[in-house]
């Protein structure tokens, strides 16, 4: 007997599968440098290790604190205060999630009510779009030009604002353009949302990774803390990506609601993440500042040898691990381009459509792969764009 068993809409519309059907292509194909995952090819600093590798040795593996150690919790707050500026009382106001992911899809899933509209400046991060639709919840994409350096148009966005409009979320630094919004911009964006009562949603995940100049976060403006979520995490900035270790900033209120999300999802976030953590948050500077000043130089050397590519333009990265550049010379649409370039030139990336449909004719690269890889895949790009009859 055939059974029918019905699932939620919601669930089934999420979008999915672009990046599933490029690693099936990179296999299929072998010899391919990869400058399509944003995961950092290095180990945690030795301190992280160390700590870990001691605080494993009695093979103990508890269950946790249900919204993170109160330690951790604490240490994270005064990390958040010296480094972002960020006030966050560490019971009330911090909950440390099983990475950035996980805080997001139960904030979001705490907040909004179907038939909400949540704002996205696109492309856009691909879970944002996800979790709106899982919630059921109308994404509103407000277009990013290139022609603008992907800082945001005000008043264009204004206009998208309707009386159903909740949130908006993005990120800063961005994942997928590589721009950095400075304070000028974010206040904009913070005068925005207090007009028209937004609650903000802001991925802060490459904070460490801010190459323009300091970092700056929109919770920290004048009545923005209890409209604005924050979420930073542990995977990039300590190369800690397996770990799982995130947290969620939240007013006190709006927070005790998401633990309780939080508890049904993952009970508590794991034990052998929160022990790198706490080690992450006492690792030495001198273990940690040539981190980011790797990834500096990793991304201005790309930069420098995409940007001077024939028929490719692109905005200048200042922070992150992705570049943006547009291949709409190519003549062909994202997704093909980039099946074309694995099998011709034995690199991959992701598509810009990857991260909305205004990502059409973009690739997104990033920075992570070894740099002898990265230096490896430029040489392997600059051949068959050389070779490519641009018309
Ligand atoms: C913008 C952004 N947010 C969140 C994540 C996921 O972070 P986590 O590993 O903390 O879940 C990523 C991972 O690439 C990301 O780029």
């Amino acid at each position: 007997m055939s059974v029918q068993i019905d699932i939620n809409p919601n669930i089934r519309e999420i979008p999915f599968g672009t990046r599933l059907l490029i690693g099936q292509a990179a296999r299929k194909k072998g010899d391919v440098v990869s400058l399509s995952a944003g995961m950092p090819n290095l180990p945690m600093p030795p301190y992280i290790t160390q700590r870990l590798l001691e605080g494993l040795e009695s093979g103990y593996a508890p269950y946790t604190h249900y919204f993170g150690y109160p330690e951790l919790r604490e240490k994270l707050a005064q990390h958040l205060k010296v480094g972002y500026g960020i006030e966050a009382d560490p019971e009330e106001e911090l909950l440390i999630t099983h990475g950035v992911q996980e805080g997001l899809y139960v904030a979001m899933r705490s907040l909004l009510l179907p038939g909400d509209e949540v704002l996205m400046p696109s492309p856009h991060y691909g879970e944002y779009y996800m979790n709106t639709i899982a919630c059921g919840c109308e994404p509103v994409l407000l277009r990013l030009d290139e022609e603008d350096g992907f800082l945001p148009d005000l008043d264009r966005w204004e206009k998208a604002i309707t009386p159903k409009s909740r949130a908006i979320v993005f990120s800063n630094p961005n994942n997928p353009l590589g721009v950095t919004w400075d304070q000028g911009v974010l206040e904009g964006i913070a005068e925005l949302a207090q007009k028209h009562n937004l609650v903000v949603l802001v991925d802060e995940i490459y904070h460490d990774f801010t190459f323009s100049g300091p970092p700056v976060s929109i919770g920290t403006f004048p009545g923005m803390k209890e409209r604005t979520l924050t979420f930073g995490g542990f995977s990039k900035a300590f190369m800690m990506m397996g770990m799982r270790i995130g947290y969620v900033v939240a007013p006190a209120e709006v927070l005790s609601v998401i633990k309780k999300l939080h508890y049904c999802t993952v009970l508590g976030p794991s034990y052998p993440g929160q022990l790198a953590a706490l080690a992450a948050l006492d690792c030495p500077e001198d273990q940690l500042t040539p981190l980011y000043e790797d990834f500096k130089e990793r991304l201005e050397m790309m930069y420098s040898r995409v940007s001077a590519l024939p028929g490719v333009t692109c905005v200048k990265p200042q922070g992150g691990f992705y570049m943006f550049p547009n291949f709409k010379r190519f003549g062909m649409n994202s997704m093909d381009l980039a099946l074309k370039l694995i099998d011709e030139a034995g690199v991959s990336c992701l598509p810009g459509t990857e991260f909305g449909d205004y990502g059409e004719g973009y690739f997104r690269f990033a920075t992570c792969a070894a740099p002898e890889k990265l230096v490896e895949g430029l040489d392997r790009l600059e051949k068959w764009v050389a070779e490519f009859p641009l018309g």
